[in-house]
């Protein structure tokens, strides 16, 4: 059974607030986003597993834990997803970039896949799928649809804010994720964005309208 986690730290509160703020630019918005998936990765990483490793150091001999080379990949939702995978790897620089290519039918609200890569081996990794928002959840439950008939069976899935509707959704279509949140807002609105929100992620990320 997977388990959700609503991050409550100050500071992703605080760096999630300006990022709502429709004053906040392009530069600061996306260097905003970076540090929060970088927050939200130590949380969402704090079970990767270390074995004991014998150093010496300048006093002693000892054994040490370090990370058991874990097999890792970070595959985003494109685009905006794409603005989180700095900041997790600084984390954990040597973890495999898969990407998932999806977009949101304007009127549906149905996700469209038009882009995958994943990297080698993904059924044998440990897969952190990060995307800022989890709107209606049509986009994260179809992206981990993907993963898991590639044969995954361990995912993270990391948002900056989620609807409940959204949360809803994914943990009722994939109850066996580990689902990562900075912010559980209050609602969709008509046109199925996030109320409050911040707007639309990828056009604030990448300047565009
Ligand atoms: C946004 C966002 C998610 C999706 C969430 O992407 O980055 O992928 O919407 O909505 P959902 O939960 O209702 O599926 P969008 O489709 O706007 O594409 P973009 O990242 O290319 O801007
Ligand atoms: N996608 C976004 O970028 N923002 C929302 O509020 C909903 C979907």
């Amino acid at each position: 059974m997977g388990k959700v986690t609503i991050i409550d730290h100050p500071l992703i509160k605080h760096k999630i607030s300006l990022l709502r703020d429709e004053n906040t630019g392009t530069r600061d918005f996306r260097i905003l986003v970076e540090e929060i998936a970088m927050l939200m990765g130590y949380e969402a990483l704090r079970d990767l597993p270390t074995e004991l490793v014998s150093v010496k150091t300048p006093i002693t001999t000892a054994d040490v834990p370090m990370l058991s080379g874990k097999k890792l990949a970070v595959v985003p939702i494109l685009r905006a997803g794409l603005g989180m995978v700095n900041g997790i790897l600084a984390l954990v620089p040597s973890a495999k970039v898969g990407h998932i290519g999806l977009y949101r039918d304007e009127v549906t609200h149905e996700p469209h896949e038009y882009f995958c890569k994943l990297p080698e081996n993904i059924d044998e990794r440990l897969v952190i799928l990060p995307d800022p928002m989890l709107a209606t959840g049509g986009s994260a439950i179809t992206a981990v649809d993907f993963i898991k008939q590639r044969g995954c069976t361990n995912i993270k899935f990391m948002c900056v804010i989620a609807a409940p509707e959204g949360l809803e959704a994914l943990k009722k279509a994939h109850p066996d994720i580990d689902i990562y949140v900075g912010s559980l807002d209050e609602k969709l609105n008509e046109n199925a964005y996030i109320v409050p929100g911040l707007g639309d992620a990828g056009d604030r990320i990448f300047g565009t309208k």
